[in-house]
């Protein structure tokens, strides 16, 4: 008969194979939706077995409800909120969920600390007699420094990505030495911890990482909040992982692991694709020397109405559409597949531009459009279109700014300077979708907005957009 403890750790195998069926599954768009299921499933299975080892284990009956109203209300919120979520509003809500994950490991360092090291008694001299006392410190402490510096880094990134503080970067004097600081005091101090742990170590180690990750986080302006959500995504795997090993659970482990290594190679491709350097980044903040170039005068923009892109567009032989965050938010994607579709019709030849971090997620135009069911062999990459805008008769930049700044390019005292974007301003005519002349996520202004080639259709996306496919339905009536 096989024990309740083996058919779980046996479970815990298939759900770790489930979570790598989902990280390949995920990778590509085709098979992203199965990936998901494959998560869901890994993560029941997991949920199980948890409890089945739990009840083997003779957890009390208290134990066993606290146990079920936890599941039941964390059930209950993730089920909520996920319903609720807009796909502009992932982001903060993948940052507070991080926040969750550093806030755990933090708890379970500090059980794991006062259950062992602090109280004694006889799962200490166990521990001590089997020469992994030492071990168990390090892993109390290491735990809490990850977990404390994902809980405040994750917050700070909630807050500026839902806007509710300003995502332009904090710099202290000496910002640089005060984290080197931080870091040489945190290695001398688990030395210490490892030979001699005592509380006031646990205690000023918990609110130098508190400190550290709100001011590595706070430090890093609005352009590089993708590599900082990346990172704090695989910040929340090692805490995870740090928390499995003082559980002593193989599949906190793997899971961590696994999260901590994908979400550091996520945040290392996104690094390359805005070629921005991965430990400047992580080192709070690239660039910051370099003073906005906000009020520096572009002069004048030029307006223009729906009919005169309409006429623009049916005129065109090539039109590339490199939609932005502003497309998400008006929900606009709809009406692009339609105008696409049409233009297509009439011999135009129609391509998408898609810049790695247009929008606020990896992916969010690639998903939206697929929604909308843009035929995917004409949504490109950055690297693949970037060379054709010289050629192309009108570009359409459809609520997009910070990717399609020239200043990244031109401008070497640009915040945003070295960051690859979409050269739109190459091809003949530039007509650019937003509601005002404000500055995109970045908060740097766009001398796009003021070329000779370039002319502004302000209004909501969405509205704009259906117009112009009306203006074109009766121009072919
Ligand atoms: P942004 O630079 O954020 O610009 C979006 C533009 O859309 C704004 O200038 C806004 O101008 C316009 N807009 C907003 N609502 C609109 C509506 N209803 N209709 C028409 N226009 C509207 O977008 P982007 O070019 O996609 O660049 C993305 C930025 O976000 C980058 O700085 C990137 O680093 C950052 N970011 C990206 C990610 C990832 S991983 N993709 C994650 C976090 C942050 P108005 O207000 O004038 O309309």
């Amino acid at each position: 008969m096989i024990s309740i403890e083996s058919a779980a750790y046996a479970a815990y195998v298939v759900s770790a194979l489930l979570f790598i069926a989902a990280l390949a599954g995920l990778s590509r768009h085709e098979s992203a939706k199965l990936g998901n299921t494959f998560g869901i499933a890994g993560m029941t299975v997991a949920l199980a077995a948890t409890v089945a080892l739990a009840i083997d284990h003779e957890i009390s009956g208290l134990g066993l409800g606290l146990l079920a109203v936890a599941m039941l209300i964390g059930a209950s919120i993730g089920l909520q909120r996920a319903r609720r979520v807009e796909m502009t509003g992932m982001p903060e809500l993948i940052a507070l969920l991080h926040s969750f994950v550093g806030l755990a490991a933090v708890l379970v360092g500090w059980n794991g600390y006062l259950h062992v090291e602090h109280l004694g008694g006889p799962a200490t001299a166990e521990l001590d007699t089997e020469g992994m006392l030492g071990i168990h410190s390090a892993e109390v402490f290491i735990g809490v420094f990850i977990g404390a510096v994902t809980f405040t880094g994750s917050v700070v990134a909630y807050l500026k990505l839902s806007g509710k503080v300003k995502s332009s970067p904090l710099s202290l004097p000496g910002k640089n030495l005060l984290n080197l600081t931080a870091l040489t005091a945190f290695a001398a101090l688990t030395v210490w911890f490892v030979s001699e742990p005592q509380l006031w170590m646990l205690v000023v180690v918990t609110v130098l990482a508190l400190l550290l990750g709100w001011h590595l986080v706070a430090s890093i302006g609005g352009g590089d909040m993708p590599v900082v959500v990346s990172m704090l995504n695989s910040y929340s795997g090692w805490a995870a992982a740090a928390s499995g090993f003082l559980l002593a659970n193989d599949l906190l482990i793997v899971t961590g692991a696994l999260v901590g290594a994908s979400g550091a190679y996520l945040s290392y491709i996104m690094c390359k694709a805005m070629n921005r350097s991965f430990i400047s980044v992580i080192a709070g903040g690239f660039g910051l020397d370099a003073g906005p170039s906000d009020d520096t005068d572009y002069g004048d923009h030029r307006e223009t109405n729906t009919d005169a892109v309409a006429d623009l567009l049916s005129n065109a032989e090539t039109v590339v559409i490199t939609p932005g965050y502003g497309m998400a938010v008006a929900q606009a994607q709809y009406g692009v597949a339609e105008l696409t579709r049409r233009l297509r019709e009439t011999g135009v030849d129609v391509r998408f531009g898609i810049h790695p971090v247009a929008g606020r997620l990896p992916g969010h135009m690639n998903v939206l459009l697929a929604e909308a069911k843009v035929p995917y062999d004409i949504v490109l990459e950055m690297d693949e279109v970037n060379d054709d805008f010289a050629d192309t008769t009108v570009v359409l930049v459809i609520g997009a700014n910070d990717t399609v700044n020239p200043a990244a390019a031109e401008d070497p005292g640009s915040p945003i300077a070295g960051m690859p974007v979409l050269k739109v301003w190459e091809a003949a005519n530039v007509v650019v979708f937003k509601r005002s002349m404000a500055s995109g996520y970045a908060g740097v202004q766009n001398p796009l907005f003021f070329r000779d080639n370039t002319q502004m259709l302000f209004g909501d996306a969405k509205a704009r957009i259906d117009e112009i496919v009306g203006a074109l339905a009766v121009a072919r009536v």
